[in-house]
C-alpha cells in the first residue's frame, strides 16, 4: 500500500473518539497501515502535541477495556501529530499547507471531514484555496460523512460546490453501515448460494422487513439531531442502503462502479411517495420517558439542546415499493428509532404461504410462512424458519429455526471504520457511494420530509424502552402482517407485537 498522510477535521469531536481512533488503532497493531503514514489531527482547541497524544492514549482506553499495550501504543503516538485552527481561516489552511510539506511527510493525503455536514461545502472550498487538493505530487481522497445534504436540493447544492474542486473518485461518501461484515455478508448470502435466487422475488416472498432499533438516546447530540432527526439520521442511508443490497440484482462484476449501477437502479425504481400519500407510507414518533434496563430515562423533549416542543422524530417508519420485475408488489417495511427496546439492527424476510393447504381438515390451527432472518447486529446470524411435524400421533406441526450463527466464539470483531479506512487508502470505491445513489435515496425520502415538516404541532410519542409508537401497524398491507420484533421464533411472545 502506499505511504499516505490522513487529516482528520475534527478530530476532538465523538466521531473520532469513538470510532476513527480506535479503528486506526487496531490497523496499526494489525500491521495494515504504512510504517510510513502520518496522522495530522486538525481542531479548534489550542493544545501541545503531548496533550494530544495523552488524549489519543484516553481515548483507546476507553474503547479498550481489556487494556492498550504500551508498546503499541507508542508506536501509534508517533505517528500523529495535532494543529488547532478554525476551518475557515485562510491562515489555519496555510499552515496546514506547510506542515504537509514538512519533509518525510507522505504526499497522497486523505482529508476526512469528521465535522459538522454544514462545514463540508466550505471546507472543499478552503482546502482548494489553499491549493491542498491538486494532485500534482500525489492524491488527494476526501472523506465526507453523512448525511450528505440536508434533502435533495441541498445534496445537489452540496454536490455541485464539490464538484468544483474535487472529481468524483477522490470523494469518499461514507456510509459505515457497508463496511459493516454482516451487511456486506448480504450479498455473499444471495450471490454465492445458487439455493436461494429462485425464491427471491414477487413469486415467493410476502414481504420484506428492515429494522434498526437502538436502546440509547440521542446521546448529547441534539444539536446534530434535532435538524436530522430519525429518518435523515438513519433510514435515508443505511437502511436506504441495505434495502438496495436486498434487493438488488446481481452485478456484471464485484468492481464498485458494477455494484453501485445495481443498487442505484434498485432506489430509481422505488415507486415515489405522493405527498398525499405520506401517511398511508410514513409513520414518526418520539421517545417519551421510561425504562431502560429498568432505569427511569428522559423523554426526547427533556434531552439537553432540544427545542421546547420540538416534532423532530426520534422513530421513522416506511413502506416502500420496487417497480420492478422482480419485486412489484412486494412491501418493503423500514424502520430505525432510538430508546427502543432491543438495540439491534436484522433483515427479514417473511414467504408466502404455500399455495394448497393440504392440512386443513387437521389438527393443525394456524400454518406459519417461513421466515429467512438475517440479523446484523449484535447477533450475527442467518437463520430459516420452517415448519415440522411435532411427534406424536396427532398432525401438528411447530416452527423450527435453522440456525446458522456464523461468527465463532473467538473470532475477531472488525469495526466498519477499519475496513472502510483501509478501502479509502487504497482507492477502492465500493463500499463508499456514489452521488447518484445518494440522489435517489433522497428522491425516495423527500416527499416525506416536506410532509413531515409541515406539520409543527404533533408527533405520536412512545415511552422509551418499548417498540415504538401506537398505530405503525396502518402501514402494513393485510393484517396478518406485522413487525418481526426480535430473531426468535414467530409466535413466540418476544417476536411479534402488533402495535
Ligand atoms: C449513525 C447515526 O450514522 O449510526 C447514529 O448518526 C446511530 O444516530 C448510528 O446511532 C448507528 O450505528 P451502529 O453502527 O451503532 O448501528
Amino acid at each position: 500500500m502506499e505511504p499516505c498522510t490522513l487529516v482528520i477535521f475534527g478530530a476532538t469531536g465523538n466521531l473520532a473518539r469513538i470510532k476513527l481512533m480506535p479503528a486506526l488503532f487496531s490497523l496499526d497493531t494489525e500491521g495494515r497501515l504504512p510504517p510510513e503514514m502520518t496522522v495530522i489531527s486538525f481542531a479548534r482547541g489550542e493544545k501541545s502535541r503531548e496533550q494530544w497524544l495523552d488524549d489519543i492514549a484516553g481515548m483507546l482506553r476507553e474503547k479498550k477495556p481489556q487494556g492498550v499495550e504500551d508498546s503499541a501504543l507508542q508506536r501509534f503516538c508517533a505517528r500523529h501529530h495535532y494543529q488547532h485552527g478554525d476551518l475557515s481561516d485562510a491562515s489555519a489552511m496555510q499552515r496546514l499547507a506547510h506542515s504537509l510539506s514538512a519533509a518525510g511527510m507522505p504526499q497522497n493525503i486523505i482529508f476526512y471531514l469528521a465535522v459538522p455536514p454544514a462545514e463540508f461545502g466550505a471546507t472543499i472550498e478552503n482546502l482548494s484555496a489553499a491549493g491542498l487538493l491538486e494532485q500534482s505530487s500525489g492524491w488527494r481522497r476526501v472523506v465526507i460523512e453523512k448525511p450528505f445534504g440536508y434533502d435533495l436540493l441541498s445534496a445537489r447544492m452540496l454536490q455541485q460546490s464539490l464538484l468544483r474542486h474535487l472529481a468524483e473518485d477522490q470523494i469518499y461518501r461514507i456510509d459505515h453501515y457497508l463496511g459493516k461484515a454482516t451487511v456486506q455478508n448480504i450479498l455473499v448470502f444471495r450471490f454465492a448460494n445458487l439455493m436461494l435466487e429462485p425464491l427471491w422475488n414477487r413469486n415467493y416472498i410476502d414481504h420484506v422487513q428492515i429494522t434498526h432499533s437502538e436502546t440509547q438516546g440521542i446521546a448529547g447530540r441534539a444539536g446534530y439531531y434535532e435538524s436530522a432527526g430519525a429518518l435523515r439520521d438513519m433510514l435515508q442511508s443505511h437502511l436506504m442502503q441495505l434495502l438496495a443490497l436486498v434487493a438488488m440484482e446481481p452485478p456484471a462484476m464485484m468492481d464498485a462502479e458494477s455494484l453501485r449501477d445495481e443498487k442505484v437502479k434498485v432506489l430509481k425504481s422505488i415507486r415515489p411517495i405522493a405527498q398525499s400519500a405520506v401517511h398511508a407510507h410514513a409513520f414518526r414518533g418520539q421517545y417519551g420517558p421510561g425504562k431502560i434496563g429498568g432505569q427511569m430515562v428522559p423523554g426526547y423533549g427533556e434531552e439537553p439542546g432540544v427545542a421546547e416542543n420540538s416534532v423532530t422524530e426520534t422513530y421513522a417508519a416506511l413502506k416502500l415499493y420496487v417497480d420492478n420485475w422482480r419485486w412489484r408488489g412486494v412491501p418493503f417495511y423500514l424502520r430505525t428509532g432510538k430508546r427502543m427496546a432491543e438495540a439491534a439492527s436484522a433483515v427479514t424476510i417473511r414467504f408466502k404461504e404455500p399455495p394448497h393447504h393440504l392440512f386443513r381438515n387437521t389438527h393443525l390451527e394456524r400454518m406459519s410462512p417461513n421466515w429467512l432472518l438475517m440479523g446484523i447486529q449484535p447477533a450475527e446470524c442467518l437463520k430459516l424458519e420452517i415448519q415440522v411435524k411435532v411427534h406424536g400421533l396427532e398432525m401438528r406441526t411447530r416452527t423450527i429455526s435453522l440456525d446458522a450463527s456464523y461468527r465463532s466464539r473467538g473470532e475477531k470483531e472488525t469495526d466498519a471504520y477499519e475496513e472502510l479506512l483501509l478501502d479509502v487508502m487504497t482507492g477502492d470505491q465500493s463500499l463508499f457511494l456514489r452521488y447518484d445513489e445518494v440522489e435517489w435515496a433522497w428522491r425516495v425520502v423527500d416527499p416525506v420530509l416536506m410532509v413531515w415538516s409541515m406539520e409543527r404541532d404533533y408527533i405520536s410519542t412512545y415511552p422509551a424502552g418499548s417498540w415504538g409508537p401506537r398505530g405503525t401497524h396502518r402501514l402494513f398491507d393485510r393484517e396478518d402482517q406485522f413487525w418481526r420484533h426480535s430473531l426468535g421464533l414467530e409466535g413466540s411472545d418476544v417476536a411479534a407485537e402488533s402495535y
